[in-house]
């Protein structure tokens, strides 16, 4: 697969689907205040690496981004959830078979299975639209609630460090944990 064309391919994904309630779309420069205030609002901020607070620092960041994801290197969502921007989500460190996921925050006053979909959507794009066989990521290990999220979701447990729990999510866990989550499936994945 050329590294442009991932790009196409997740642009034709369900989960980027903007008639749909509930989707992601790619992170734009002028997303830099939206995340500057997710990132330093100190009830969400406790458990990820910290950012500069200066939006003029994040919309660089965000263009430097964009430049990657042009290349099909590394691509950051905005959460949307009728037609409100909520949350972030994103991709990266691809490596061979295995994608990364994190940077994920939702703003507290969030709908009902929303906190699901949005890694149903990040596993749907992973295995069913680019083909990925594994997802790795690693959590705080004081982010206990999200450390429990991902056991209950099928994630595995790999190593564990002063700082982190590493883990691994193989596509075999992807069919069980979209059955599991069919409620929420159906609640976000309707017509907007
Ligand atoms: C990561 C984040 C989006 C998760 O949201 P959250 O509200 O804390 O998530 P919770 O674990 O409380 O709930 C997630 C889901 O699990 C469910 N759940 C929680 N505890 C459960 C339990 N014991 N058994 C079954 N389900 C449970 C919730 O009902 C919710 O379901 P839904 O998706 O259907 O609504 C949010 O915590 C956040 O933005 N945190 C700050 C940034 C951060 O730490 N990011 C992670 C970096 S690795």
């Amino acid at each position: 697969m050329s590294q442009t064309s991932r790009r196409d391919k997740l642009l034709k994904s369900t989960s980027m689907d903007d008639a749909l309630l509930t989707h992601v779309r790619f992170v734009v420069p002028d997303d830099a205040a939206f995340i500057c205030a997710l990132r330093a609002d100190p009830n969400l901020n406790q458990h990820i690496s910290k950012s500069s607070a200066a939006v003029e620092h994040q919309r660089t960041w965000i263009e430097n981004y964009k430049k990657r994801e042009e290349e099909g290197e590394e691509f950051y969502f905005v959460i949307r959830h009728q037609a409100q921007d909520l949350g972030v989500v994103r991709m990266y460190d691809f490596r061979g078979n295995s994608f990364c996921w994190g940077s994920w925050i939702i703003q507290p006053s969030k709908p009902s299975g929303l906190v699901t979909y949005s890694a149903i959507m990040i596993y749907k794009m992973g295995f069913d639209t680019l083909g990925f066989e594994q997802s790795h990521f690693d959590v705080r290990i004081e982010n206990e609630k999200v450390i429990n999220f991902h056991i209950r979701s099928g994630a595995e447990p790999t190593t564990r460090d002063d700082i982190d729990q590493h883990f691994v999510f193989p596509n075999s866990k992807w069919p069980a944990f979209r059955s599991a989550s069919d409620s929420q499936i159906k609640m976000h994945q309707v017509a907007g």
